[in-house]
């Protein structure tokens, strides 16, 4: 399924420029800077085919990327602090809360935990949003090669804590590593099951 077939297809900054519901979808959401962009070039193995870097804020539209003609893969804005001025955020925002609960096709969001911080209120409102839309939402654990196994265990419990609270969670929780590659596959193969 992501063999050599992914395809950059457009940034869209309205709703009105969706592509057509014609395929299920899969979209990244999380924090500004939580590593979505990051993950989408390693899921597809295409470095650089979304656009990462240090600045929160770095994506600033919805980016759809086709796979083959089955599926698309949507990276989001970030949420939370960001490097632009503020009506420009308090725009991406307002897109991306009407993209969650607005899009019929939207299978699963993926919800981006960076592994160092855990769920913080802003993670908790995307989530308490998706409840409402009823669009399931699974949580990936990002940038683990940060952090020490040892560290990593409360974070865990804090996250199903918070997952526990959320009718609309996915119970698996994907530990990843854009960076190393850790989990990789794995989100891979829960993204190829999904239909
Ligand atoms: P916005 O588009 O600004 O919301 O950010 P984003 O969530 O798309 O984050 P992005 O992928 O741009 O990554 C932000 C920073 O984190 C970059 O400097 C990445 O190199 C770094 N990063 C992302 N994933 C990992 C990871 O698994 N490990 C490490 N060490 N760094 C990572
Ligand atoms: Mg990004």
């Amino acid at each position: 399924l992501f063999a050599g077939e992914v395809e950059f297809l457009k940034g869209v900054v309205a709703m009105s420029g969706l592509p057509p519901a014609d395929r299920p979808e899969v979209c990244f959401a999380g924090r500004s800077n939580v590593g979505k962009s990051s993950l989408i070039n390693a899921l597809t193995g295409r470095k650089g085919i979304a656009r990462a870097s240090n600045t929160p804020g770095r994506t600033q539209e919805i980016n759809f990327f086709t796979l083959g003609d089955s599926y698309y893969l949507v990276d989001l804005p970030g949420y939370g602090y960001a490097n632009a001025p503020v009506q420009v955020v308090a725009k991406w925002q307002a897109l991306l809360k009407q993209y969650l609960q607005g899009r019929q096709t939207l299978r699963r969001a993926f919800v981006l935990i960076d592994a160092r911080h855990g769920v913080k209120a802003v993670d908790e409102e995307i989530m308490a949003l998706l409840d409402s839309a009823a669009v399931t939402f699974q949580c990936v654990l990002t940038k683990t090669d940060k952090v020490k196994a040892a560290d990593r265990d409360p974070v865990l419990a804090q996250v199903r804590a918070a997952l526990a609270r959320h009718p609309a969670a996915f119970p698996e929780i994907v530990l990843t590593s854009s960076e190393k590659g850790d989990g990789i596959a794995t989100l891979r193969g829960i993204v190829a099951g999904i239909d």
